[in-house]
């Protein structure tokens, strides 16, 4: 799968996305079930952070579902009392097989910014960690930022510059970069997942968006922030040696892009895949 990461185009993905829009509803059970005795609705979600995604699902569900997020590092989950009962925050790395009672249990596995953690070699071994999680018709969900089409606009400002220089140790990092999974739909194809496809937006369809704008870009900025630090960490690159000089460029670009001076832009990616109810694709 390595060759097929990229798209040389990838708006031509969200073009065909745009031609067959999924209908993913949450809501609906995906497995085989009985009426009687069916189990509630289980979602899971990898590199859960602060558990917050799944805290936004609960009110959407039955308070009977099992709500379930795992990360590796359970430093940032909320306490107990700041999330609904039915979610549980664990301790789990995504990159080890997970335990033989978690396997087909869920309806739903979730993925959401983890990219930036991930070498590329690491997705595909990921991936298969996550398939055994699925319950024969249950659907995979990978959301992420596109990693290297980030840009800053206009040209002129230092935001714009601070992140071309990203881009360029990104591009130095070769096969060690962290591109978004573009190719994820076409390995669901080949494990037996149905209908598996790619949808995205470019984030700058949002930059005038009344309620949108803003976290949008604080997304994108938190997520150069974490990358300008990471740079720092790996050794440095070009004039970003020390954590001085990161703190620098944040502190840069924070005054420009607080009053629209300067706005961030990439790719929002996201694949889906219904696991085959006869079971294939584990
Ligand atoms: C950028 S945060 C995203 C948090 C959350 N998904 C969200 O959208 O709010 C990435 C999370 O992935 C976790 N993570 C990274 N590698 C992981 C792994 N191999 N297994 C489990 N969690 C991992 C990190 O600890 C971090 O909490």
């Amino acid at each position: 799968m390595a060759g097929t990461i990229y798209p040389p185009e990838p708006h031509r993905a969200l073009d065909r996305d745009r031609a067959s829009k999924p209908t993913f509803k949450v809501s609906e059970r995906t497995s085989t079930t009985t009426k009687n005795g069916q189990p509630p609705i289980s979602v899971a979600d990898i590199g859960t952070g602060t558990g917050i995604w799944l805290v936004d699902l609960a009110p959407k569900l039955p308070p009977t579902a099992r709500l379930d997020g795992f990360d590796f590092s359970m430093s940032k989950f909320r306490p107990v009392a700041a999330r609904p009962p039915n979610v549980r925050l664990m301790e789990a790395n995504a990159l080890k097989p997970f335990p033989a009672e978690l396997h087909g249990q869920y309806d739903l596995v979730h993925v959401r910014l983890l990219v930036l953690a991930l070498r590329t070699a690491s997705w595909e071994p990921l991936f298969a960690n996550l398939c055994t999680l699925l319950r024969p018709g249950g659907y995979h969900l990978w959301e992420d930022v596109d990693m290297a089409n980030f840009k800053g606009y206009p040209a002129t400002t230092k935001t714009a510059g601070i992140v071309s220089q990203m881009m360029r140790f990104h591009a130095s990092q070769g096969s060690r970069g962290q591109p978004y999974l573009i190719g994820l739909d076409q390995l669901m194809a080949t494990k037996g997942f149905t209908d598996a496809r790619l949808g995205g937006f470019k984030t700058s369809s949002y930059w005038n968006h009344p309620t949108l704008s803003r976290p949008t870009q604080r997304m994108m900025f938190t997520v150069i922030v974490a990358y300008l630090q990471g740079i720092v960490q790996l050794g440095g690159f070009e004039d970003l040696l020390t954590t001085e000089d990161a703190a620098r460029k944040i502190a840069e670009m924070i005054k420009e892009t607080e009053v629209g001076e300067a706005k961030l832009d990439t790719w929002y990616w996201r694949t889906i895949g219904r696991r085959s109810l006869e079971g294939e694709g584990r």
